[in-house]
């Protein structure tokens, strides 16, 4: 009988022991994963931001910054972009580097790549930002500006992440978010090539996040509704009723640059959108979106 407590105490012991011990382990590697997602958020993590002069790109990279984050600040304004770097080294005591570069030239994905690598900077995220609308019937449009806009919209976003995705890989470690749209969701009569590059990015942006399943780096696609930014007047849409409730870029920043961390497929800002995207608008006949589609973009 004593032979037997003694057995029953001494499996006790292990059992406890045992228990204990993958507990630990358990907590150890949380914590663990932990310390290695902060340090990957605050320390020497470079972002590399285009469009960053204004509107959501300047918002990212204010948020980047604000979480220890050095980061490259690239568009054509090389002012406004001089201002940021300030800002964000003063308030931050972050380094930020300027490249100035317009996106609409075909070798200016090359020539921002070409700049990093010779300051040795090593991008850890790429943020594909820079981009542009126009309105009108797309026949009646100055098809240079259209150009312009695939340029800027799609084809330097391919270019600089083709560019940047290689390290990334190799290194095991990186993450893409690009800025997309909800115009990316449903054809758009009045704004008909817009809507079409930002349709590209999201499936650009998904097939890319499955090529890279089972590795450390990550594509996100925000898909933002109406926010009150520069863009408004840059692609004439002034007197459009969904921009009476605009959302701020700094709170669309945040929403995409979170859903980036979290390694989200694709983020839409607003939860109605969300909805209205994703379960109300595939099952409505198609020449209704269409119109629908139309009706928002047309001014008052
Ligand atoms: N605002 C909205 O309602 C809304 C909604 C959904 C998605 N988005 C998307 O959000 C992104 C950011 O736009 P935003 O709303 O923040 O508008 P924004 O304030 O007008 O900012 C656009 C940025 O893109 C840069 N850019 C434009 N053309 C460029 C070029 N040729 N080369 C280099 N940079 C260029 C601009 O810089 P420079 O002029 O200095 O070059 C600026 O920094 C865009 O991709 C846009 O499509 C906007």
């Amino acid at each position: 009988m004593a032979l037997f407590a003694l057995i029953m105490a001494l499996c006790a012991i292990v059992l406890d022991n045992t228990l204990h011990y993958f507990i630990f382990q358990e907590a150890t590697n949380l914590v663990e994963a932990k310390i290695n997602q902060l340090k990957e958020i605050i320390m020497g993590n470079i972002a590399l931001v285009t469009g960053a002069s204004s509107g959501i790109g300047a918002e990212l990279a204010r948020y980047h910054a604000s979480k220890g984050g050095d980061i490259v600040l690239v568009a054509r304004s090389e002012n406004k972009l001089n201002e940021l770097k300030s800002e964000l080294e003063s308030t931050h005591g972050i380094k930020a580097t300027v490249i100035v570069a317009d996106l609409a030239q075909p070798d200016s994905a090359e020539k921002i790549f070409a700049a990093t690598e010779a300051a040795g900077l090593k991008i850890d995220i790429l943020i594909n930002n820079a981009g542009f609308g126009g309105h009108g019937k797309f026949y009646e449009r100055d098809l240079v500006k259209d150009q312009a806009m695939m340029q800027v919209n799609m084809v330097s976003l391919v270019n600089l992440t083709h560019l940047y995705l290689q390290g990334m890989v190799n290194r095991n470690a990186g993450k893409i978010l690009h800025v997309a749209s909800t115009a990316a969701f449903m054809p758009g009569p009045l704004q008909a090539v817009y809507y079409a590059t930002k349709a590209f990015v999201v499936s650009f942006s998904q097939a890319i996040a499955q090529e890279l399943e089972g590795t450390n780096v990550i594509s996100t696609a925000l898909c933002p509704g109406a926010v009150a930014t520069g863009f408004v007047a840059a692609g004439d849409l002034d007197g459009i009723k969904i921009w009476d409730k605009a959302a701020t870029p700094e709170s669309v920043a945040k929403c995409g640059y979170d859903a980036m961390l979290k390694g989200d497929l694709i983020k839409i800002n607003e939860m109605g959108l969300n909805f209205m995207l994703n379960w109300v608008v595939p099952l409505l006949p198609r020449k209704t979106v269409l119109k629908i589609s139309q009706k928002a973009m047309e001014k008052n």
